[in-house]
């Protein structure tokens, strides 16, 4: 009996584009970030279907403050009242979500709701949503280095003993398994300062559509490349098949 294609556990996704969806309608930016939030809703809830066991999204990166003034504010009101509408929904379906990055930039209404869906969700198994928000690759190594120096200065942790698995230890996605697929949105080829320490044997898939556009027939189109991929972690393929050495 042939063994079915792995699914991947963990998908890493940079969804972008929202701005040019609308932009190409004719319609304000905040109309493709609306557009994007249904597409993440039909992306959680088919990868609940398919098995695969973690998704995290990058929603809001540490740089995005940078964007005008009239857009950030309505990016928190449209996180604000999906915290609202979707939590209740998403938890009946199992759903655990989880919010990654530095929160304390938000304003409180916008926490306390982050941590209320935490705390309702938490025992969810189904899928585990990690939500990046305020969010930076760098952020989270630099946050995970201080934690680190503060444990060895105050005796908890010897310098000898920190090793890449108990370093991680500190990061964001501690509680997940590295992704095994990073998907980007928008034609975009680049990282953007998305889970870099977690990505270092990530299967990488970029593709035009734009975020609001991206559906199952996307998500099933990226899972497929990444089942087509040799994953070999340094060593060779004849090693990785079991082929005999040439
Ligand atoms: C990047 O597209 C997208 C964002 C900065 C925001 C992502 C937000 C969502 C998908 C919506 C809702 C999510 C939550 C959790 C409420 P872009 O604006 O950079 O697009 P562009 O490159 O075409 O300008």
């Amino acid at each position: 009996m042939t063994a079915l294609p792995a699914i991947p556990s963990h998908i890493a996704i940079v969804m972008d584009g929202n701005g040019r969806w609308a932009k190409k309608r004719n319609r304000p930016r905040t109309m493709g970030h609306q557009a994007g939030l249904k597409a993440l809703r039909t992306t959680i809830e088919h990868c609940a279907r398919l098995g695969v066991g973690t998704l995290t999204v990058f929603a809001f990166s540490s740089e995005n403050w940078n964007r005008p003034p009239s857009e950030v504010s309505r990016l928190m009101e449209l996180f604000l009242s999906a915290l609202d509408k979707e939590v209740k929904e998403l938890h009946a379906n199992r759903i655990c979500l989880r919010f990654i990055g530095d929160k304390a930039a938000f304003k409180s209404a916008i926490r306390t709701k982050m941590t209320d869906a935490e705390k309702l969700t938490a025992a969810n198994d189904l899928l585990i949503a990690n939500i990046a928000v305020n969010y930076g690759g760098r952020w989270d190594i630099t946050q995970a280095a201080r934690q680190v120096a503060r444990a060895a200065i105050e005796g908890r942790l010897s310098p000898d003993d920190i090793d890449e698995s108990g370093f991680a230890d500190f990061l964001a996605l501690s509680a997940s398994p590295d992704p095994d697929l990073f998907i980007r949105t928008g034609g975009e080829m680049r990282i953007s300062n998305f889970v870099l320490w977690q990505s270092a044997y990530s299967e990488f898939w970029f593709t035009p559509v734009l975020w609001p556009d991206f559906d199952e027939t996307t998500l099933d189109e990226a899972i497929l490349a990444f089942q087509s991929r040799q994953r070999r972690y340094g060593r060779t393929g004849d090693q990785v098949t079991g082929a005999a050495d040439a």
